[in-house]
């Protein structure tokens, strides 16, 4: 039973869910919510209007900015939170499935938000919710390997405010550079793109990392042009964006990453002159040394700001999900 249709504004799992009208609104939905919070009036509005809700924030794969923003995101609302950031301290020790505990977890609260190191479980607990009689939205803040939905749809709103004087992420050109290969940020990000028209992707990876063949063959599916290269100084100059990853060493099998010269996916101060004036640099963070600190202050960088902007995103994701947008959209503030 398919209770999910693409319609519905109810699990948040991954990215293919999203066509452009839903992210268009959600980003004026993110704008109009950060203009409420300007004010103390509009911050009190903003507390009360999910103050009936309660969420799960279960969090068993290590996150900092992620869970900070998803819990200052329902603080914002007024949702009171509970959580789990370690396995080893709730019943899946006494033997309990992770499905059963998800379950109990469905009887206190009503939205499920979940890191975990497996891909597809975000799924397989949406799919319990679909069949069981109280059934609360799951949100995916990270699944393995595989999808970063609510980063990816941070990044877009990050690039559509960076390009908003420029026509917007169509007709752009976005490099991505790093450890695609088990990057999941990027690969959400990249399942985003056929929304936008005549983009460009360049992929920057050391060989073991590239990006992997089925977000390849998506992006042919849908005419997504994009190209492979080692060399960023050629191609600085023509992108408008570069969004840089850490090397993903959590899921080395043998210390694959420990032997690679990562020396040429960085990003340092001497790189700037070559970019163009209104080009932006982005980070999902945390990062290492892909990109030299002295990289922050160019007014290019665009990452804490990015980071920022995740936690308005995730504002407006509950809002939608829980259907009191036109509080926001029609709200006395606006006026
Ligand atoms: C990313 C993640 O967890 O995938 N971090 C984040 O949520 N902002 C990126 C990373 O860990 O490298």
């Amino acid at each position: 039973m398919e209770r999910t249709p693409k319609s519905e504004f109810f699990h948040i799992l991954k990215t293919q869910q999203f066509d452009r009208a839903l992210l268009d609104e959600l980003c004026e939905l993110t704008t109009a919510i950060r203009k409420f919070a300007k004010t103390k009036e509009g911050l009190l509005y903003l507390r009360g209007l999910l103050a009936h809700k309660r969420a799960m924030l279960y969090f068993t794969q290590p996150s900092t900015r992620t869970f900070l923003s998803f819990n200052n995101a329902c603080q914002i609302l007024g949702i009171q939170t509970s959580e789990i950031r370690d396995s080893s301290t709730s019943s899946e020790v006494k033997g309990e499935s992770l499905l059963d505990s998800l379950r109990t977890f469905s009887s206190y609260v009503d939205v499920v938000v979940m890191r975990t190191n497996a891909e597809g479980l975000a799924e397989s607990a949406a799919d319990l919710f679909d069949h069981i009689k109280r059934r609360v939205p799951i949100v995916n803040a990270g699944s393995g390997k595989d999808q970063h939905p609510t980063q990816a749809l941070l990044d877009i709103y990050t690039l559509e405010r960076s390009f908003a004087h420029r026509g917007g992420i169509d007709g752009k050109t976005l490099a991505m550079m790093g450890d695609l290969k088990r990057g999941r940020t990027v690969r959400s990000l990249c399942y985003l793109m056929k929304n936008y028209r005549n983009v460009k992707l360049i992929f920057i990876a050391p060989d073991r990392f590239k990006m992997e063949e089925d977000i390849k063959a998506h992006l042919q599916h849908h005419a997504v042009q994009f190209v492979e290269t080692q060399d960023l100084k050629k191609v600085l100059p023509e992108i408008d964006a570069i969004y840089i990853t850490r090397i993903q060493d959590e899921h080395d099998k043998d210390g694959e990453s420990k032997s690679l010269d990562l020396s040429a996916f960085k990003l340092g101060v001497e790189h700037l002159k070559y970019m163009k004036q209104d080009a932006v640099i982005m980070h999902p963070l945390p990062r290492r040394d892909e990109i030299h600190p002295d990289v922050d202050a160019d007014p290019r960088a665009k990452f804490w700001r990015q980071e920022r902007n995740g936690m308005w995103m995730r504002v407006a994701i509950f809002v939608k999900q829980f259907k009191v947008d036109h509080l926001i959209m029609h709200g006395h503030l606006l006026d």
